[in-house]
């Protein structure tokens, strides 16, 4: 029997197979564009392929409606080349953290020092309405899990690096920040939670990129974040939540956050 293989050699599998599939051998921006944000992926610069994620060992075609199942290689006017990572794997679907990360640490293997995180979350500060972005500044991991295996102790202080929280605030001055919260899902929190959440510091609510913000920490990335806050969270707002409110309110937004990550992704 073969052994299973570790999660770089993977990784180094899955960004070859990319390579190979895209004609280009480096990739220098990971890209992780979540609810909202898939409308840059047209904008940002030239599609030179897109690839289906079943053709990539490691990637799977999420079964979440308003998520891509592509990998897409975007050339940029500064001529570097993006990543972008349409398959994302959350962590409700139960295929376990390697799985959640394994765009990152592709996009690592790929060539990238940099990966930008993108989601649509809630909105715990009332200080920020649905349909902004908010730049993320921390994040509390409330998934009780770890990308990090073994004993491998990995320093998480800078983890939303400063130097690009600057340079997206250059592309645009008015970005809020924030703490974002990664809660396990796929259920939306109680309002008591988010009472809670509040209390010990969380601004932004949702169910992904804390995992694979530690993940590209540990493979040496620059790591920036960005979400589109598509709703009030539980007991901050008037209406009910609801999967198909949040897409709504990500498409609305749509045209202005693909202009917003275009003048981002031009200074990175
Ligand atoms: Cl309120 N909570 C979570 N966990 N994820 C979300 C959300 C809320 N709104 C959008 N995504």
């Amino acid at each position: 029997m073969t052994e299973p293989l570790d999660p770089t050699a993977r990784a180094a599998e899955a960004a070859a197979a990319i390579a190979r599939l895209t004609g280009v051998d480096r990739h220098d921006i990971g890209l992780t564009l979540g609810s909202g944000w898939g409308r840059a992926a047209d904008v940002i610069g030239e599609t030179v392929a897109v690839i289906p994620a079943e053709e990539v060992p490691g990637f799977h075609v999420s079964g979440v409606p308003g998520h891509s199942g592509t990998l897409r290689s975007i050339r940029l006017a500064s001529g570097r080349h993006a990543l972008v990572i349409g398959a994302r794997t959350h962590f409700y679907e139960g295929r376990g953290v390697r799985a959640v990360v394994h765009g990152v640490r592709t996009a690592a293997a790929a060539g990238a020092g940099i990966m930008l995180l993108t989601n649509g979350a809630g909105g715990i500060d009332p200080a920020f309405r649905a349909g902004e972005p908010v730049l993320i500044s921390d994040h509390l991991n409330l998934t009780a899990a770890s990308p990090v295996e073994g004993a491998n102790f990995v320093d998480l202080t800078d983890l939303y690096a400063d130097r690009l929280r600057a340079l997206a605030r250059e592309a645009e001055p008015s970005l809020q920040q924030g703490v974002y919260v990664q809660l396990p899902g796929p259920h939306y929190e109680t309002p008591a939670e988010i009472h809670y959440l509040r209390t010990i510091g969380g601004q932004i609510v949702g169910m992904s990129t804390a995992l694979e913000a530690i993940a590209a920490r540990q493979a040496g990335m620059e790591v920036l974040g960005l979400s589109l806050i598509t709703n009030p969270a539980a007991g901050m707002g008037e209406d009910p939540l609801s999967h198909e409110e949040v897409l709504a309110e990500g498409k609305a937004a749509e045209p202005r956050l693909a202009e917003l990550l275009s003048r981002v992704v031009a200074r990175l």
